[in-house]
């Protein structure tokens, strides 16, 4: 899957124009997702664009062993998630990326993320990616949030096959996106350099019509 993006995060330098699309960010419409991402509500989760007052609750949920071992190393201050929510805030704004901010119902801050990026221009292939905070995992979070992004992907950003990667060592990565309904269509073999390793990952993929089909049958589900 991909790698979280938290290397690419660079200094904060448009702090207003954070701000400016936080204030924005209840009146989204799906069609202006480059202003500021629409707030998409599920049964047990809210996906939102990120805020800089979540830079702490995400230090402690991604931070820790369990979660961080497979992706990309992620900030280990307060500071270092700040700097990384006003990077995800420019680079949707330039249109190559998205970052949700995952925060169940009752909640106010998020406990994971999701996020999405173009592979050639105009998202046409994309990747995503996704880390909760592990006190949330089985849950129902995961398959709540994906479900949402997937038709994010799909329906406002008009990909047209998504893809993921997972370590094969990544059990629960690897059985999530079996379960949400990807497809593995091969190995990347060394393709994932961590802690001085490389490893092997799963390539997973899933496409637009075979998601819009998957989404009749849910469609017609009796909860
Ligand atoms: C990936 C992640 C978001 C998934 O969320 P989650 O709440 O753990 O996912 P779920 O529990 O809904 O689904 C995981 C599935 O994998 C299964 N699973 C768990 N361990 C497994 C293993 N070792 N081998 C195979 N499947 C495994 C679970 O049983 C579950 O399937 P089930 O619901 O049918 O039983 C979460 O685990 C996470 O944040 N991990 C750390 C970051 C990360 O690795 N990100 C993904 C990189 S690809």
């Amino acid at each position: 899957m991909e790698k979280t993006s938290f290397r690419d995060a660079q200094t904060v330098t448009n702090l207003q124009a954070v701000i400016a699309a936080a204030r924005t960010e209840k009146t989204t419409t799906t069609s202006d997702w480059k202003q500021a991402l629409p707030v998409l509500t599920g049964s047990v989760v809210t996906l939102r664009e990120l805020r800089i007052s979540d830079a702490m609750s995400l230090l402690a949920m991604l931070s820790t062993e369990e979660v961080a071992r497979f992706i990309s190393p992620p900030p280990t201050t307060v500071e270092g998630f700040e700097r990384f929510i006003a990077w995800t805030h420019r680079e949707r704004a330039a249109g190559n990326y998205a970052c949700f901010a995952v925060v169940p119902h009752g909640m106010d801050t998020a406990i994971g993320i999701f996020q999405v990026r173009q592979l050639e221009p105009g998202f046409g292939t994309a990747e995503w990616g996704f880390a909760v905070g592990s006190g949330f995992w089985g849950t129902g979070v995961f398959m709540d949030g994906a479900r949402m992004v997937i038709d994010f992907a799909f329906d406002t950003i008009h990909t047209h096959r998504l893809e993921a990667r997972a370590a094969i060592l990544n059990g629960r990565g690897n059985g999530a996106l079996r379960k949400i309904g990807a497809m593995q269509e091969g190995i990347l073999r060394k393709s994932f350099l961590r802690n001085g390793e490389y490893l092997d990952q799963a390539l997973w993929t899933i496409l637009d019509e075979d998601w819009k089909s998957q989404r009749v049958v849910w469609g017609v589900r009796i909860h």
